[in-house]
């Protein structure tokens, strides 16, 4: 799942999840958790999502493995990762795996940014400062992910303005048609 700040990553994922049964990986959440767990990493992860910037991918990977590691599902939803071409180089090197699918939620700054404005989840990140910083890193470290996913045909681009439930009636055929891949491989 790729997008910019406030696209509406998270809840598609919960509607993904209610839907097809995936478990989902959210990588903010994951670094948010580590932050608050008394971790060596906390205070550079609090300083990096404080400025809008990208942890280094080698802690947000291996707390991305650790969960799929011990999932006993095996259909993985990940949320906000790889965010740079350094996160997505890591994850390959280090998981041997690639995404079957992406999706990318395509969403004008000014929705991105209102809607961030109005999360009210308490986070550290959703205010006006961070946010012009993390729509600058979205352009420059997170597009060149998806034009490389793009080029590989694996992208699906979803118009993420419109109502949750119109943008879910965009994002269930994609599944829908892996669920169906999935089935006849078996
Ligand atoms: P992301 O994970 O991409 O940063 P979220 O899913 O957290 O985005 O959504 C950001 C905010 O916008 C949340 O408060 C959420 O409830 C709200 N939101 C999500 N999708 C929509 C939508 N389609 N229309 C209006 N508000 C939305
Ligand atoms: O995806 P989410 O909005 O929860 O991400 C919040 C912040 O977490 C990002 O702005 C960034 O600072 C950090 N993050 C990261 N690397 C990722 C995902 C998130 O550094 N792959
Ligand atoms: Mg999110």
């Amino acid at each position: 799942m790729e997008g910019g700040p406030g696209s509406g990553k998270g809840t598609q994922c919960i509607k993904i999840v209610e839907t097809f049964g995936f478990k989902h990986l959210s990588a903010g959440d994951l670094l948010r958790r580590e932050m608050v767990s008394n971790s060596e990493y906390g205070s550079m992860i609090l300083n990096t999502i404080k400025e809008g910037r990208i942890v280094p991918s080698e802690v947000t990977v291996k707390l991305i493995l650790k969960e799929m590691e011990s999932s006993d599902n095996h259909k993985f939803l990940i949320d906000g990762f790889p965010r740079s071409e350094e996160n997505r180089i890591a994850f390959e090197k280090i998981s041997g795996a690639e995404p079957d699918v992406v999706l990318f939620f395509d969403c004008p700054e000014d929705v991105m940014v209102k809607r961030v404005l109005s999360r009210n989840q308490g986070r550290i990140d959703d205010n006006i400062d961070t946010i012009k910083k993390r729509l600058k890193v979205f352009e420059a470290l997170n597009l060149p992910v998806i034009d490389y996913y793009a080029k590989k045909g694996k992208v699906h681009r979803i118009n993420a303005v419109g109502t949750v439930d119109e943008i879910f009636e965009q994002v269930r055929p994609v599944f829908k048609a892996c669920e169906q891949k999935a089935l006849n491989r078996s």
